[in-house]
């Protein structure tokens, strides 16, 4: 629906036609088939013509079109759908012995049926339905209880290898179901690109494969490398799964592959328990040279037909089974415990031990993780230590071999001072672990106060990363955030980087050759001095909350420095508050209040804010309100604009006094409808009697109040 276009010309039909089908074959051929017919900017030109029609034209807008991959779609909550045939789990095992005996109960009760069974991969992600009918992708919902899951469509369309359309010959009503997996190469650029911007990094390529599917913002989900792969083919309707091509769990496979399924080539037919463990041996070891994790092996009967007449037991089909990797485990001996403190200031133990083969990497480090970890293992001198590789890639120590422990062993006490500036290290009650109290003086922690300074959800001075600032405080001229302001161009020129700069990844556990180590030299040229100073100098426009943010205090995230900022006005009342005053603020608790007044009352830290405040930066709240005239309104922004961008039209409403909210609700005032506006909101905005607004209007509106 759209409340302001002209009906599409046949031309612009056209063009949006041919665009569709130029970028569906370019996507299909790079993600299918690893092939690159056009160049990244080409692509890109296509791509940013095809969407600028289709807001142009919103009715030539399909569900269908490439453009979709892009994402943009708002999900406060997801949808709860019920799934038409539930998405059962298998039966597994850790024994061969007991994949022996599935196999002689199969060929007992099929009592001489002529089948095979089929090998595959079980993929170590999240399990998800997709919904395709007459060839359209409708519905992609998550596993859920088995019974219910959530309608995570919009993000599942962002991802490459779900197919929109399909190509060919398909059922007209069926369900793809498959594994959503994090590769290994994506999921670590993601998590370092998380850490560099002051995020928590996911544990796992599982856990980060989730999260993706549930971000509220499918563009978000876009930008994470997600792989589906498809491992079964189902008909709810029954029709179907009578044609020929689709009585084997194999062909349905291979017919799916013909639809535009990105389909793993790792299935194979077996038609004995001797090749079914032959499959097993291989992978057992072949899987630490795939790009993405998995934890086993499926074995299904092929013959789909037969499946009914082996039927189900309590939860799980009779069938199939799941055969489960063992983690693998080495025991090795302890050199010595080493300490690293991290960016906060945490002391991490680490285990530096006999380098050892394991699950297809040397391991000779591992994390102790924390003080009580170590205490728990009671790790003495000399000892063995037990390491496991499970599905992931970072080892873990998993216990002490205590048959290979010495008589009369010490045990290790746990460092009292800071390994990198020497200072007492301090436990807070009820934490696991020590960490370093010298804020200001430790060289990792100083790095990491800067890193926070300059991320983006801060000042966002993305010209400074990581490797950059420690130059910068390797050749002495950085030590504190004020530092930066002080810099000069014939300072930065020429600048060069000696040291090689490690991730933490592989001080934890990674092998050497795998660890990417930055670049042995990375000089700052000219343009990139220019670009450091003036990135600088446009984060003196970052309003007043973001700089109190950036301040790092303990305990100050986004939403606390807002408050603040709103509560304060300034940064002299907020230096001048006490602590019962701090904590009159909103979501501001009595340890936040006591932190704020401790960071305000070190006199570094003063000076460090008013360096800042002398350089030019924001350190009040700036009242940017235009007019009243929407006091007490709650409009909520759906669709896009003619004379604004989403951002914008909210900021504006704001300046007009008026609250920009993200859900209709029985208190919204008016649902401002632009092109393209989400028909879930529509649909509520009726049900609750909410008035629609469109650009027009509401540039009416706040055009007389300036008047
Ligand atoms: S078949 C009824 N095949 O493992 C059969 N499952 O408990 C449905 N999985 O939740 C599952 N790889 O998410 C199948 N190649 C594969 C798989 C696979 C991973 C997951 C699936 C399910 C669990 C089995």
């Amino acid at each position: 629906m759209d409340l302001f276009s002209a009906p599409a010309h046949d031309s612009a039909r056209q063009r949006v036609a041919e665009l569709t089908q130029l970028i569906d074959r370019y996507n299909y051929e790079y993600y299918m088939n690893d092939k690159s017919l056009v160049s990244d900017f080409e692509f890109d030109a296509l791509l940013r013509e095809l969407i600028d029609l289709e807001s142009q034209y919103p009715e030539l807008s399909l569900p269908t079109s490439p453009t979709r991959r892009v994402g943009g779609e708002v999900n406060k909550t997801f949808r709860q759908v019920a799934h038409r045939l539930p998405m059962l789990s298998l039966g597994n095992t850790y024994s061969i012995e007991e994949i022996e005996e599935f196999e002689a109960r199969t060929r007992k009760l099929l009592d001489g049926i002529p089948f095979t069974y089929t090998c595959e991969l079980k993929y170590d992600g999240v399990a998800i339905g997709l919904t395709y009918r007459r060839g359209e992708l409708v519905q992609a919902v998550t596993r859920g209880n088995g019974t219910v899951g959530d309608d995570i469509t919009s993000n599942a369309r962002t991802i490459p290898t779900i197919p929109l359309k399909l190509r060919g010959h398909f059922p007209a009503d069926f369900e793809a179901r498959g594994e959503v997996v994090y590769p290994f190469e994506a999921f670590e650029a993601m998590n370092r690109q998380r850490e560099a911007d002051g995020d928590e990094p996911f544990a796992n390529p599982r856990n980060a494969a989730s999260g993706s599917l549930k971000l509220q913002n499918s563009a978000e989900c876009a930008k994470r490398k997600l792989l589906f792969c498809m491992y079964f083919m189902m008909f709810p309707d029954g029709g179907e799964a009578l044609e020929p091509q689709f009585g084997t769990h194999f062909g349905r496979l291979e017919a799916a592959k013909q639809m535009g399924f990105k389909v793993q080539p790792y299935i194979r037919e077996c038609k004995d328990i001797t090749e079914i463990k032959a499959f097993i041996d291989h992978w057992d070891t072949a899987r630490w040279q795939l790009p993405f994790g998995i934890d086993g092996v499926v074995i299904k009967v092929n013959q789909t037909d037969l499946w009914d007449r082996l039927g189900m037991t309590a939860k799980s089909p009779r069938w199939a089974i799941a055969y489960k990797f063992k983690a693998e485990r080495v025991s090795t001996p302890l050199k010595e415990v080493t300490y690293q403190v991290g960016r906060t200031g945490v002391v991490t133990p680490v285990a530096n031990m006999q380098p050892v083969w394991l699950g297809g990497t040397t391991v000779k480090r591992a994390t102790l993780n924390n003080a009580d970890f170590m205490a728990k293992l009671d790790i003495r001198e000399g000892d063995y230590l037990l390491v496991e590789k499970g599905g992931e890639i970072i080892p873990k120590i998993v216990g002490v071999d205590l048959d290979q422990r010495k008589p009369g062993a010490r045990p290790i006490a746990y460092t009292q001072v800071c390994p990198v500036c020497g200072t007492p290290l301090v436990r807070a009650e009820g934490e696991a672990g020590f960490y370093c109290p010298n804020q200001d003086g430790c060289q990792p922690q100083l790095l990491g106060h800067l890193e926070h300074f300059v991320s983006r959800k801060a000042m966002d001075i993305d010209s400074l990363g990581s490797e950059r600032l420690k130059m910068l405080y390797d050749a002495g001229l950085v030590h504190n955030v004020a530092d930066l302001y002080d810099l000069r161009r014939d300072q930065l020129v020429g600048l060069e980087s000696t040291t090689l700069v490690r991730n933490q990844e592989s001080a934890l556990g990674i092998d050497d050759a795998e660890a990417k180590a930055l670049p042995r030299s990375a000089t700052i040229q000219e343009k990139g001095a220019d670009n450091i100073l003036k990135a600088l100098e446009a984060s003196k426009q970052v309003p007043f909350e973001r700089v109190l943010f950036a301040l790092g205090i303990r305990y100050v995230g986004e939403v606390g420095a807002k408050k603040l900022a709103r509560y304060f006005g300034n940064i002299d009342a907020l230096m001048a508050a006490n602590v019962m005053e701090l904590a009159m603020v909103e979501d501001v608790g009595e340890v936040t209040a006591v932190a704020i007044f401790d960071y305000f009352n070190n006199p570094q830290h003063r000076l460090i804010v008013q360096r800042l405040k002398t350089a030019g930066l924001q350190m009040e709240v700036v009242d940017n309100r235009i007019s009243n005239v929407l006091e007490g309104m709650t409009i909520v922004v759906s669709g896009t604009f003619d004379h604004f961008s989403r951002e914008e039209i909210k900021t504006s409403i704001e300046q007009h006094g008026g609250k920009a909210s993200g859900s209709i609700s029985g208190k919204t005032t008016y649902l401002l409808a632009g092109a393209k506006v989400g028909p879930e909101k529509l649909k509520k905005a009726e049900k609750l009697g909410v008035p629609l607004l469109t650009e027009e209007e509401y540039l009416k509106m706040i055009q007389g109040s300036e008047q």
